[in-house]
C-alpha cells in the first residue's frame, strides 16, 4: 500500500525522535511490501522561526491531504514572551482543531522490564495494559457560557454535549475493545450529572451492536482509585473530555517514564495525528539521548488506527518490548543491569528486533 505520511518534527527532541519513527516505518515498509511517502512540514517554534506563525497555511493544507500525521513535540523557552502572544503550542491546538480530531487514544502499559520504574508497587502494575479513549471536542472545555457573572461574584462553565458526539466516541471505543481483550469500562458521573446519564444511555444502546464486548459502567471517582490500586482490571476505558484529561495523566504513572508513552488523536474517517505524550524536553535537546520509544509506539498506533495495518503495528510493539527485555534503555529509564544507549542506538535496536523476527 502507498501511503502519504506528513511529518511535523517541531522543536527540541521532536526533531531527533521523528527520525527514529521514520527509520522504523521504512523498515516496516520494506518488511511488508508497503510504500510510505514522507513529507516534512514546519510547526510550533520551528515554524515561527521560518514563517512567523506556529501553523503555516502550507502545513495545514499538507495535513488536510494526508493519510496520517506524525508529530514530534513543540515548544521551548526560546519562544516565550514573543510579541503578539505568539506561542508554539498554538500550532498544535490549531492543527487538532482544523482536522476535527475527536478521539484521543492513550495506551498505557506496565512493561515488565520497567516495573521497578513505576512509583506504584511492581505487583500492582505487572500485567497492566490499558487504552484510555477520551472525547476531545465537547464538554466543559468548550461549552458556552464560560464566564464570570454577577459582577465577578459568581462564575459559570457549561458542560455541553451533543448525542452525536457521544455516539461517535463510544463507537470508536467498542471497535477498539473488539480488537483487544473485549472489555469496555465506560466512566461517568451518572449519579450526579445529566450529561453522564445520557452518556450511559448511549453506551447501553451501542452495546447491542457489540455483543462480543463486555461493558461495565464506573463512576469517575471509583475509576480514579482503581486505576492505581488495580490497573489490571481495565482493558479499554472510554470517557468524556474532562474526566479523560485527568484519568489519562493519572494512568501515565503506571509506565514509569514519560518517554515511553504514545498517543493518537483521530476522526471518523480514520485520519489521525500521532505524537508522544511528552513535550520538546529542552533540557536534553540536541544531546542525542532522548528516548525515541514513545514516538516509535505512536507510529505503531498510526499503522493500527489510520492505515489498517494491525499486524505491522503489533510487530513494532513486540520489537520495542524485546529491546527492553534485552536491557536496552535510554537515560530516562533506569533498568537494572541494562545497556544505556542514546536515541540512535535505541532506534537501531528496535529495527534490529524488527528485522531478525521475520
Ligand atoms: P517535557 O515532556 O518536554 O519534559 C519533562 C521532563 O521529561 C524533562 O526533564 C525531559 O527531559 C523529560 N523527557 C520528556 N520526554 C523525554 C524523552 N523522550 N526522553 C527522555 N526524557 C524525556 O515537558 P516540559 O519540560 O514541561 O515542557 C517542555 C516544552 O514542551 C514546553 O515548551 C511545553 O509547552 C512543551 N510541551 C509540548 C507538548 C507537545 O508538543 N505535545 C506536550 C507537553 C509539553
Ligand atoms: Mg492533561
Amino acid at each position: 500500500m502507498n501511503k502519504q505520511i506528513i511529518l511535523l518534527p517541531g522543536d527540541g527532541i521532536g526533531k531527533e525522535i521523528i527520525e527514529s519513527a521514520k527509520y522504523v516505518l521504512n523498515t516496516v515498509a520494506s518488511e511488508f511490501g508497503h510504500r510510505f511517502t514522507f513529507h516534512s512540514h514546519a510547526i510550533g517554534g520551528d515554524a515561527i522561526d521560518q514563517y512567523g506563525t506556529p501553523l503555516p497555511e502550507d502545513t495545514i493544507n499538507a495535513c488536510l491531504n494526508a493519510d496520517a500525521i506524525l508529530l514530534g513535540a513543540v515548544g521551548g523557552p526560546k519562544w516565550e514572551g514573543l510579541p503578539g502572544n505568539i506561542r508554539p503550542e498554538q500550532g498544535l491546538l490549531g492543527i487538532r482543531k482544523k482536522l476535527g480530531l475527536f478521539a484521543n487514544l492513550r495506551p498505557i502499559q506496565g512493561f515488565a522490564p520497567l516495573l521497578h520504574a513505576s512509583p506504584l508497587k511492581e505487583e500492582v502494575v505487572n500485567g497492566s495494559d490499558i487504552l484510555i479513549i477520551r472525547e476531545l471536542t465537547g464538554g466543559l472545555y468548550f461549552g458556552k457560557p464560560s464566564e464570570r457573572i454577577n459582577e465577578g461574584k459568581a462564575v459559570v462553565d457549561t458542560l455541553y454535549y451533543e448525542r452525536e458526539e457521544m455516539e461517535r466516541i463510544v463507537e470508536k471505543a467498542f471497535e477498539s475493545a473488539r480488537i483487544r481483550r473485549k472489555h469496555l469500562t465506560s466512566v461517568d458521573k451518572a449519579n450526579v450529572l445529566e450529561s453522564s446519564r445520557l452518556w450511559r444511555e448511549v453506551v447501553n444502546e451501542k452495546s447491542k451492536d457489540y455483543p462480543d464486548v463486555t461493558v461495565e459502567h464506573m463512576l469517575v471517582d471509583a475509576a480514579a482509585m482503581k486505576l492505581i490500586t488495580s490497573p489490571t482490571q481495565f482493558d479499554v476505558i472510554v470517557t468524556e473530555n474532562l474526566f479523560g484529561d485527568i484519568l489519562s495523566d493519572e494512568a501515565s504513572v503506571l509506565t514509569g517514564s514519560l518517554g515511553m508513552l504514545p498517543s493518537a488523536s483521530i476522526r471518523a474517517d480514520g485520519v489521525g495525528l500521532y505524537e508522544p505524550v511528552h513535550g520538546s524536553a529542552p533540557d536534553i535537546a540536541g544531546k542525542g539521548i532522548a528516548n525515541p520509544l514513545g514516538m516509535i509506539l505512536s507510529a505503531a498506533l498510526m499503522l493500527r488506527h489510520s492505515l489498517q495495518m494491525e499486524e505491522e503495528a503489533n510487530e513494532i510493539e513486540e520489537a520495542v518490548l524485546a529491546c527492553l527485555e534485552q536491557g536496552y534503555h535510554t537515560a530516562d529509564l533506569s533498568v537494572k543491569n541494562g545497556k544505556q544507549v542514546g536515541t540512535k542506538e535505541m532506534t537501531e535496536a528496535v529495527v534490529e528486533n524488527l528485522t531478525t523476527k521475520s
